[in-house]
This record gives structure tokens, sequence and C-alpha cells, in this order.
């Protein structure tokens, strides 16, 4: 009877995780969500609020939020918990299209600091909320059978692919998934020894609803961008979808295990480094 607690689940992969995972009646599945009446109200007409499902509250970005949510889960659970799936992020649409040096800025509006300064630090508050996250249910999970923690991250952090196919666009959220694979590193090397599996997984390029129209100028930087990610991956046909990313990472991640070396690292969807 494995159980699983999962964040940013009132929407996108989130969602589909937190579904997936409560097709099986034994799992218990613990989402955590910042508007839990809402989820509440979703699973309840999407799911016909399956008994083996409950939605917690709490922000990434609020400590004490964060906290009373570990310990309404453990609650639920009798204090240990198998998987933890560190999925919720904020991700900024200021780099979707535009390359690091057109961010601060448009040819119109002229250079806008601010916009980039808060929105970098929105970015890694991710990070650090994750931190705090694997922090506060780390007893739980030493308690657990199963001793997985999951960091979704994302391709583009990957430096070798940056480099090689110069992949310019979504800086902010590079940024801000590489300080997570490292942070997911580093709690592999401490907690590794008892056991603990930490990996980062990229789920793919998935539509959940994100692609926000672009002006002509950034279409043609889209262009570029599709054209490259071909080059990559000759056999790359565009997002896939929520039911394909979830099945894929959630097999990535049962696969996966200290004893094969895989503490600490840094997969796609395919468990390889082959992000599309
Ligand atoms: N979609 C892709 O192609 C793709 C590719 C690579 C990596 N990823 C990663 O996969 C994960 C899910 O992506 P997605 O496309 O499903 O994203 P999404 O549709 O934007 O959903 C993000 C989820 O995170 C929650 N969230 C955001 N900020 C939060 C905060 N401060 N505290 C608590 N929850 C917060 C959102 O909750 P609210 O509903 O309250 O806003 C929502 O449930 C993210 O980590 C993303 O970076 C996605």
């Amino acid at each position: 009877m494995p159980s699983y607690v999962i964040t940013g689940v009132s929407r996108g992969l989130g969602w589909e995780f937190m579904k997936q995972l409560s097709d099986d009646a034994e799992n218990t599945v613990i989402g955590i969500v910042r508007n839990k009446p809402l989820t509440d109200k979703r699973v309840a007409e999407e799911l016909s609020s399956r008994p083996n499902i409950t939605i917690l509250e709490a922000d990434l970005t609020n400590y004490d939020e964060l906290k009373n949510a570990s310990i309404n889960a453990a609650s639920i659970t009798g204090g240990s918990l198998d998987y933890l799936i560190a999925n919720a992020a904020y991700s900024t649409p200021l780099d979707t299209y535009d390359n690091i040096g057109t961010l601060p800025g448009d040819t119109k509006r002229g250079q806008r600091p601010q916009e980039l300064s808060d929105e970098f630090s929105k970015s890694v508050a991710n990070v650090l909320g994750t931190i705090h996250l694997y922090n506060l249910f780390m007893l739980q999970i030493l308690e657990g059978a199963a001793k997985k923690v999951v960091a979704i991250s994302s391709g583009i952090a990957d430096i070798d692919w940056i480099n090689d196919y110069g992949n310019e666009a979504l800086s902010l959220n590079a940024m801000s998934k590489a300080a997570l694979n490292v942070a997911t590193a580093k709690f592999s090397a401490q907690y590794k020894r008892d056991g603990v599996l930490f990996l980062s997984v990229c789920p793919g390029l998935v539509d959940t609803g994100h692609f926000v129209e672009p002006t002509p100028e950034q279409r043609a930087r889209l262009e570029g961008m599709l054209a490259k990610f071909g080059e990559y991956a000759p056999g790359f046909k565009g997002p896939i979808t929520p039911t394909e990313s979830v099945k894929a990472v959630l097999s990535v991640v049962e696969n996966a295990s200290i004893a094969k070396g895989d503490g600490g690292r840094f997969l796609s969807h395919f468990g390889n480094k082959q992000w599309l």
C-alpha cells in the first residue's frame, strides 16, 4: 500500500500524477495545493471524490504552511511516506520565447530590469521551497518502504544541450531547474547511505496549456527553436500529453534504484539524457 505526496496537483502534470496514482485503490495519494476548496471540487467532479485522495493546502514559498502539510500528511499515513514528488513550480512566462540578452526589455517598452529581477526571484523561490519540502518530509521518507524522492526538473537545464544545440530560450526556468538538480543531488549525497533515492526527472515537452500566442518577433524565435529541436531529435513531433508524460516518468521512477547507480541523477522521461 504505497503512499505518495505530490505538490502542485491543482492542474497540469501534478493533476495527472494524482489521477494515475489514485487509479490504484491501494495507493494513498496526498496532493498539496494552494487552493484546497478549488481542487477538492475538481476531485469531486472529475474523480468522484476517490477515498484514497486527500488534498492539503500549502504554498511552496510558505514554510509554516508546508510544515503543517507535512504534519497533516503524517497523520494520514501513520508517519511513513514512500514517494515524494516535488512537481509544483512557478514557471515564468517572461522567457518562453526570448533569449537571455533580450529578457530585460523589448524594442517598444525599453529595459525592464525590475520585471527581470522579480521573475528571477519567483523562479528561484521554487528551489528554496523544494529544499524546505524535502527537509520537512525527510523523517517520513526514512520511515517509508520505497524511499524515493523525485524532483520534476527540465532538460532545458542540461548545459551540454544548451551548448551543443544553442538552446537560447527559457533561461530563468533553466537556471531554477539547474539549481533544483544540484539541491536534489546534494540531498542524495547525504541520504543515499540511508537508502533514499533522490532523482531529478524531466517530463518531456508537455502540453499543459502554457503556450501563449507569440508576437511576430517571438514567432521567428520560436520557429528557430523548433528547428533546433528537430535537429536534436529528428523524430520530435511536438509536445506530448500529460497522460503520456506521467506514465513515462512513473516508469523511470519505478525502474531507478540506488543499486543501479541512479542516486541524484538527472534523467529524462526516457530514463536517459535524451530530452525530446
Ligand atoms: N509542461 C512542460 O512541458 C514541462 C517541461 C519540463 C518541466 N516541467 C515541470 O513540470 C512541473 C509541472 O509542470 P506543469 O506544466 O504541469 O505546470 P503548471 O501547469 O504551471 O502547474 C504548476 C503547478 O504548480 C503549482 N504551483 C506553482 N507555484 C506554486 C507555489 N508557490 N506553491 C504551491 N504550488 C505552486 C500550481 O498551482 P496553482 O494552480 O495554485 O497555480 C500548479 O498546480 C513543473 O515543475 C515544471 O517546471 C514541465
